[in-house]
């Protein structure tokens, strides 16, 4: 018997004897290891998570923590609030008879195989009250990520009030660990922070009510042996799988260890159990690399593409969305000339995005007519038809865009049902954008039909609708449900998911193959709580190529690039007003999921030149980016006036290797950005995408060792040899790198 099989029989063994004996339970994925103590009548009790142990060390782990661990009481898995009162904890209830302890018990554990997965479930009871807690893992088999969530229920009674209920809780062994996380805020999302964790406490949460990531993320890494390396290094990471207002907790006090906690964010948002409902937490996805950051954000993306994301694992098309090109000035003629431009640039879907729709309202701006989702005849006289058979006839795909969780006060839908927005009883509704915008209530059923309706009757009526872009640009201003009881307001948030999840279940169920955007006012839908239900979503309203550089870097920390919608624009850029010349842009743009937010119209020939080029490039490397490896090797926040990564195919035989200049003097010393990911034995042959420089690189056509790129990486040029009048401060490479035979 060889080692690997042993191996796998004695952590079989354990298992088992986790479930019958109620002692150890081991979750493991390829490469990691968890470890749970779940004595019968016992506390559920963390001893590891890391990289996957041996047989020997699983043979002496009880000894070795259990004098680390006797340190203090921070090892229980799921801390409940009562009986330690001091410390965190995961959950916090009020009985029915206003007890506010727990005391919760292992009844038993049990593991059975889902799918890909082994899923692990302790079962916990209080020890006097019919409360019970199931703590879950889901260990993927394919990919290094455990999910843990729990499942809350009891019998008392009357209701339970749960004040708390964090999806699951992780003690980190203190050192010198350090925090990576996202903030940021509109047009500026995914900035990335890295701190070491200090004494206190720190909270990163979101209150928005309806989109999570705009300002801070529900992920998070961290590196545990010092400051944070990209592809060295122990590190875990954790997103939390909530498409609603969370709150992570990092508390560190006066024991070994940092003690975190992630879930939904209870406050205004207690919730009131009944006898024998089923509270489920959102899932906390964990993962953990030894190769560093970008170790751990492979495995986030490898268990995205196969488990998480919409079609994950399905190239996607190239697109040209109408936003940034004509704005709400919607036409027939207009769109038409749009499809044929990206039609002729080798694109392969149109969008059209907003001011499509409203009969007596008009969308003539934002300002009014959002659930009035009827053609604007007067814009489109050929209605949604005519665009298809334009789309026909370009031979592309056509999109539209939608924000159906919302209404405008100034739209038929509000004047028929003002009774469905979010707004508190005895006050006026709070006002969003265009000063008119309100949010609908998703915790109503009706709502929820409303909204399964906008996409249902769009597709009935259109079935050859390839996408469709799925916006939200408002947050829950004023708490107010007309649909739940006056005792379970503070229920409004939790609602609102639900039935958003409700409605994209539907979708999902009767529309399988639509491919659907998250967007929200630019990426405030970047989590995994929405992404099993949509393709990818859109990062950023800010579409300059420089400050996308900073925002994609920060969001492929958790997400892979064929999530992220990533636009060629226009000069200057409407956001920063920042002149950008096209080469760096479309080198941006190419390295997330390609498409064009531009009016061509105003492209030059030679532009449009340039955009064709890049378009055909990219399909030659769509499967590496959207498909591979993720490597960051150049950090632009660590300033040094370049940023590059690279991705590489899961065979190794094939790469793309991309620089960005990021500021611009004469005669700085730029480092030389050594590549990995590659195979030291394997031969590459170097190609310039893109190229607009007069002369060839130097290094065109050659070939070098995996080892050699690997350990020098390529001497780039600062600037590109172009012409003197089209000389500029920017410059920009990519690299293809394609595995030759020794031979050639
Ligand atoms: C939001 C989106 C944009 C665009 C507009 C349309 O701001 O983020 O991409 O769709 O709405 O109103």
């Amino acid at each position: 018997m060889n080692v690997r099989k042993r191996m796998n029989l004695f952590l079989g063994v354990l298992v088992l004897a986790g479930s019958l004996c109620a002692q150890t339970v081991l979750v493991s994925t390829p490469k990691t290891s968890l470890v749970l103590s779940a004595p019968q009548g016992g506390k559920l009790k963390y001893m590891y998570y890391g990289s996957k142990l041996t047989e020997a060390d699983l043979r002496n782990f009880d000894v070795v923590n259990g004098q680390t661990r006797a340190l203090g009481t921070i090892d229980v898995a799921y801390p409940e609030y009562g009986l330690s009162c001091p410390t965190e904890t995961a959950l916090a209830v009020k009985h029915a008879d206003g007890n506010m302890t727990l005391q919760l018990e292992v009844i038993k554990s049990f593991t059975q195989k889902e799918g890909n997965a082994t899923l692990t479930v302790i079962e916990l009871k209080d020890k006097v009250y019919p409360f019970f807690v199931n703590v879950c893992y889901k260990a993927y088999q394919d990919a290094d990520v455990i999910e843990s969530w729990t499942e809350i229920s009891h019998q008392e009674k009357k209701p339970v009030m749960l004040n708390q209920f964090a999806s699951a809780y992780l003690p980190i062994r203190r050192g010198d660990v350090w925090l990576s996380h996202l903030y940021g805020s509109w047009a500026n999302e995914g900035q990335l922070s890295q701190e070491p964790l200090t004494p206190g406490m720190k909270v990163i949460k979101n209150k928005d009510g309806v989109r999570n990531s705009h300002t801070s993320h529900a992920e998070v890494m961290f590196s545990l042996d010092g400051k944070p390396q990209e592809n060295t290094g122990n590190v875990i990471g954790a997103a939390l799988c909530y498409s609603g207002n969370y709150k992570l907790r990092i508390d560190t006090h006066d024991d070994e260890y940092h003690h975190f906690f992630a879930g939904i964010n209870e406050e205004n948002s207690s919730y009131s159990l009944k006898k024998d409902e089923l509270f489920s937490t959102p899932a906390l996805a964990l993962t953990y690399s030894n190769e560093g950051l970008s170790g751990s954000s492979r495995n986030f993306h490898r268990w995205a593409r196969l488990h998480k994301l919409a079609h994950g694992t399905t190239p996607r098309k190239i697109l040209l969305n109408s936003w940034e090109g004509v704005y709400f000035d919607i036409n027939q003629k207009g769109m038409d000339q749009m499809m044929a431009d990206i039609a002729s640039m080798g694109g392969e879907l149109f969008v059209m995005d907003d001011g499509w729709f409203g009969d007596k309202y008009p969308r003539k701006n934002d300002s009014s007519s959002l659930g009035d989702w009827v053609v604007d005849k007067n814009k489109l006289p050929d209605g949604i038809e005519g665009l298809l058979r334009d789309a026909k006839k370009h031979n592309i795909k056509f999109g539209i865009w939608i924000e159906p969780e919302m209404a405008n006060t100034v739209s038929e839908l509000y004047e028929k049902h003002p009774d469905w927005v979010i707004k508190a009883p005895e006050r006026e509704p709070v006002l969003g954008r265009g000063g008119t915008q309100v949010v609908l209530d998703l915790a109503n059923p009706a709502v929820q039909d409303f909204i399964f309706g906008v996409v249902d009757n769009l597709m009935t009526s259109y079935p050859e609708i390839d996408y469709i872009k799925w916006d939200a640009n408002m947050s829950i201003v004023n708490h107010g449900s007309n649909y739940l009881t006056k005792d379970n307001q503070s229920h409004m948030y939790i609602e609102f998911h639900r039935g958003f999840e409700k409605v994209c279940q539907r979708i999902r169920a009767k529309y399988p193959d639509l491919t659907i955007q998250a967007c929200a006012s630019g990426g405030g839908r970047a989590n995994y709580g929405v992404l099993p239900y949509f393709d990818e979503f859109w990062v950023s309203d800010n579409t300059d190529a420089l400050q996308r550089v900073y925002m994609q870097w920060g969001t492929s920390y958790f997400f892979p690039a064929i999530a992220m919608a990533s636009h060629i624009s226009a000069a200057p850029n409407h956001q920063t007003f920042r002149t950008i010349p096209l080469k760096y842009r479309i080198d941006v743009a190419m390295s997330g999921r390609l498409g064009m937010e531009i009016q061509p119209q105003n492209m030059t020939d030679e532009e449009k030149a340039l955009c064709k080029t890049a378009i055909s490039e990219y399909k030659t490397i769509r499967p590496i980016v959207q498909l591979g490896d993720i490597y960051r090797l150049k950090s632009p926040y660590d300033k040094q006036g370049v940023a590059s990564l690279m991705y590489v195919t899961p065979e190794k035989d094939k790469a793309v290797f991309y620089w960005w200049k990021m500021e611009h003097f004469v005669n700085q010393h730029l480092p030389v950005v050594k590549m990995s990911g590659l195979c030291p034995d394997k031969l590459y042959k170097v190609h310039e995408l893109n190229r607009i420089d007069n002369v060839p690189l130097s290094f065109e056509g050659k070939v070098f060792s995996g080892s050699y790129l690997m350990a020098n990486g390529l001497e780039i040029p600062y600037n590109h040899r172009v012409d003197y009048h089209k000389q500029n401060d920017y410059s920009s490479r990519v690299l293809y790198l394609e595995e030759v035979n020794r031979k050639e």
